[in-house]
C-alpha cells in the first residue's frame, strides 16, 4: 500500500469524482487533506477553502490562507469541453498552472505536484511548437492573451490537456533545485459526474466503443490510487512522467491495434 501517513496534501477538485475518491484514499490512509473546490467536498477533509479556478485573483486568496509545510499538491479539478473554451482553458491549465507555481514554496523538500491531465490531450506531440510558445507566457493573464490571440483546432479541453501533459514534463527537472517532483496522470474515460459531458463533446458512439474495447470505464478509485503513489515518495525517482491510465487503450492505439479515436 502506498505510505501516505502522515502527508499534508492539497487536492483541488475534492467535491466530486476523481478528486473525492483521492480525498478519501488519502484521509484512510492517515494523510491530512485540505480541499481546494468551487463546491464543499463531502469527505471528511481536514478544511475545505472555497476557490474558483477560472479566477486569478481567487486562487490568490485561497494561496493566501494555505500557509507552508505541506507535501503534496494535487490538481484535479477540472471542467469539461462542453463549457465555453476560454473558461476551460482557465480552469484546466492557466489556473492550475497559477495555483501550482504558487505552491512551490510551500511545499517541503520532497515534495510532489500531481496534475489531472488525460488521453483526450494524445495528440500534444504534433502541437508542441504551439504548446511551447504558450509556456513562454509565464502569467495567467499573458497565457490568457495567447490564448484569445492563436485560436486552437479542436476542442478547448483537448487543447487544454495537451498542455497540463507538456507544461508536466517540461517542468520536472527545473524543480530539482527546490527538491520537488511533478507529474501526471492520464486518465481514459472514468464513471464519474463529468462522463456526461464528454460523451456530448467527443460523442457517445466513441466513449462506447472504448468502453466496448475494455468491457468498461475506470473507475475513480483506480485513478486515485496511482495518483497516490505519484504524490507519496514512494515514487521518489519518477518525476516529469504522464502516466497512462486507461486500461489499455494508449498502447493498443500507439502499436496499432487499434485506430485512434476521433474525438
Ligand atoms: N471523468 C473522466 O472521464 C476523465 C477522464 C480524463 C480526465 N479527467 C479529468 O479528471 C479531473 C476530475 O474530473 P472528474 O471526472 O472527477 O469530474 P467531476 O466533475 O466529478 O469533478 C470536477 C471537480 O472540479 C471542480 N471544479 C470545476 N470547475 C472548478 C472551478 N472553476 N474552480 C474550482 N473547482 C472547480 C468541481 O467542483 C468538481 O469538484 C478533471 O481534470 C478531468 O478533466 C476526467
Amino acid at each position: 500500500m502506498t505510505s501516505t501517513n502522515g502527508l499534508r496534501c492539497v487536492v483541488t477538485g475534492a467535491a466530486s469524482g476523481i478528486g473525492h475518491a483521492v480525498a478519501e484514499q488519502l484521509i484512510k490512509g492517515g494523510a491530512s487533506v485540505t480541499s481546494l473546490d468551487r463546491n464543499e467536498p463531502a469527505a471528511a477533509v481536514d478544511e475545505h477553502i472555497t476557490v474558483d479556478l477560472s479566477d486569478r485573483a481567487s486562487i490568490d486568496q485561497a494561496v493566501e490562507q494555505l500557509g507552508t509545510g505541506w507535501n503534496a499538491h494535487i490538481n484535479v479539478a477540472g471542467l469539461p469541453g462542453t463549457y465555453d473554451p476560454t473558461l476551460v482553458f482557465k480552469v484546466n491549465f492557466l489556473g492550475m498552472r497559477h495555483l501550482s507555481e504558487a505552491m512551490f514554496d510551500r511545499l517541503e523538500p520532497g515534495g510532489t505536484i500531481v496534475n489531472v491531465s488525460s488521453t483526450a490531450g494524445f495528440q500534444w506531440a504534433e502541437r508542441l511548437g504551439a504548446i511551447r510558445e504558450l509556456l513562454t507566457q509565464d502569467t495567467f493573464e499573458s497565457g490568457l492573451r495567447w490564448f484569445e490571440e492563436h485560436p486552437q483546432e479542436g476542442n478547448a479541453y483537448n487543447f487544454a490537456k495537451e498542455c497540463v501533459t507538456v507544461y508536466t514534463m517540461a517542468m520536472a527537472t527545473g524543480l530539482v533545485e527546490q527538491e520537488l517532483r511533478m507529474n501526471a496522470v492520464l486518465p481514459g474515460p472514468v464513471q464519474t459526474p463529468i462522463l456526461p459531458d464528454f460523451e456530448q463533446s467527443m460523442g457517445k458512439d466513441t466513449l462506447d466503443g472504448l468502453k466496448g474495447l475494455l468491457g468498461r470505464h475506470a473507475t475513480p478509485d483506480e485513478v486515485a490510487s496511482a495518483i497516490l503513489f505519484l504524490a507519496s515518495p514512494d515514487s521518489s525517482w519518477i518525476n516529469g512522467h504522464p502516466l497512462v491510465i486507461d486500461g489499455g487503450i494508449s498502447g493498443a492505439v500507439l502499436s496499432g491495434i487499434v485506430p485512434p479515436p476521433e474525438i
